[in-house]
């Protein structure tokens, strides 16, 4: 393949899909096979693929200018963007942004911030939680061995805890009778035993893990880890790199949870694909100096354009409202499913962030990776573009504007490569 000629091989790829184009929810091939995304490429296609009011937006901003770094000068279209998220990211002070590439940019920027503001070093993040693959981001990564070996030394002062996975606590607890003990087990076990709270910047979590299994914690788990954080003067550093923009039926997960993040990270949906990421934080916290942070092409005017359309779409399409429908019917069909599968072990998400994770049977609960890889790879070649997250879990993110259709016809091909794997094991 010219690709593994000339290209690193460092990624995993599922299946040779080869795209050739793709329009709002379908995507098709280089050899005209059409495909049902229910990747949303990555999770950065919230608004569907080329959606005409984005595509519009960005023919019309390259017709004007392509760059001119706002690191050192101004223009409008970054601005624009900014006044746009400090409306739709939760609480109600005042905020600013800072904006960059990627996911990893935007959790390098939020963790620098959190230093740089508090004058502490120390930072707690989560076991099985995926930030991202530059140095900082990934010292905070802690999702699959392959993501940090041979990459040592990464930067010190992170801690990780585990994360309230409740189909497999990790203290082999059950909700709710354990009364969220694995936030008490941070103040009792490492706060006041080895990681001096005073020291500790911040927080470092996803709402929900992606990469880690589309895990979503129970309410009052993350209202418990902010009046933890409360009481140690500790911030909350949000990474809703995946699980934004809409995704969960909310513009952030994290307002399923009712508490308001100190800090934001924000990419993959935010610009439809083109490369953005933004750090949202309270404005009395972005206070560095000038020279302390900045990227070349952060905010780029073309990227810029793009999110101010996104949300626009997002907003006006009534897309967030669509993801709790469709959602809400997917939840449904699946937990029919998991009443009359052995190797349907948990489903669980919010709104069109969905995970399905698969077990070898329902008492063992032994993760069935080769199953789960098994049903993606029929399920592709049926005509259903889906990928697995954790050691066995199937991620069903489609664009937030599929219809009901095509989320049925997605299900059907998906329901029946479980059955069938089921059944012939
Ligand atoms: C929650 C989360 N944070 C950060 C990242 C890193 O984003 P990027 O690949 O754009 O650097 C990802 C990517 O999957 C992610 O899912």
């Amino acid at each position: 393949m010219r690709d593994e000629k000339v290209i690193s091989q460092s990624f995993v790829r599922f299946y040779p899909l080869a795209i050739q184009s793709g329009k709002g929810c379908i995507i098709r091939d280089v050899d005209g096979n059409e495909y049902i995304d229910f990747n949303s490429g990555l999770v950065c296609l919230n608004v569907g693929h080329s959606h005409p009011k984005v595509v519009e937006a960005i023919k019309s901003q390259l017709d004007r200018f392509l760059h001119y770094s706002v690191t050192d000068f101004l223009y409008r279209e970054v601005v624009d963007v900014a006044e746009k998220l400090v409306k739709i990211t939760p609480g109600k002070w005042e905020k600013k942004v800072f904006f960059s590439n990627s996911g990893a940019e935007s959790v390098e920027a939020g963790a620098k911030l959190a230093r740089w503001h508090t004058r502490k070093q120390l930072y707690i993040a989560f076991i099985s939680d995926f930030h991202g693959r530059t140095f900082g981001a990934m010292s905070f990564t802690a999702s699959k061995p392959v993501q940090r070996r041979h990459f040592f030394p990464l930067i010190p002062g992170v801690t990780h805890v585990p994360y309230a996975y409740c189909y497999r606590c990790p203290f082999k607890l059950t909700y709710p009778d354990c009364h969220c003990w694995c936030v008490d087990f941070i103040d009792e076990h490492v706060l006041q035993k080895y990681i001096p709270p005073e020291d500790v910047a911040a927080f470092v979590f996803e709402p929900i893990q992606g990469e880690g299994g589309y895990v979503v914690p129970p309410p009052e788990y993350f209202p418990r880890l902010k009046k933890l954080a409360d009481k140690h003067g500790i911030l909350m550093m949000d990474d809703e790199v995946q699980a934004g923009m809409g995704r969960t039926g909310k513009w952030f997960a994290i307002e399923h949870w009712g508490v308001e993040p100190d800090i934001m990270c924000i990419a993959k949906s935010i610009a439809a694909g083109m490369p953005l990421g933004a750090t949202v934080a309270k404005a009395t916290l972005m206070d560095w100096e000038g020279g302390s942070h900045a990227s070349t092409f952060g905010g780029n005017p073309v990227s810029c354009a793009a999110a101010s359309a996104v949300i626009d779409v997002i907003q006006e399409e009534g897309l967030r409202e669509n993801a709790t429908k469709q959602g809400t019917h997917a939840m449904k069909r699946l937990e029919e499913l998991k009443e009359k599968s052995e190797i349907v072990g948990d489903v669980r998400g919010k709104g069109l962030m969905i995970g399905v994770e698969l077990v070898e049977d329902k008492a063992s609960k032994k993760p069935a990776s080769k199953k789960a890889e098994e049903v993606m790879m029929r399920s592709w070649k049926r005509g259903v573009a889906v990928i697995t997250c954790g050691k066995s879990t199937i991620r069903i993110v489609p664009p937030l504007l599929i219809t009901r259709e095509l989320m049925d016809a997605g299900l059907d091909i998906i329901e029946d490569a479980i059955k069938q794997v089921e059944k012939e094991s």
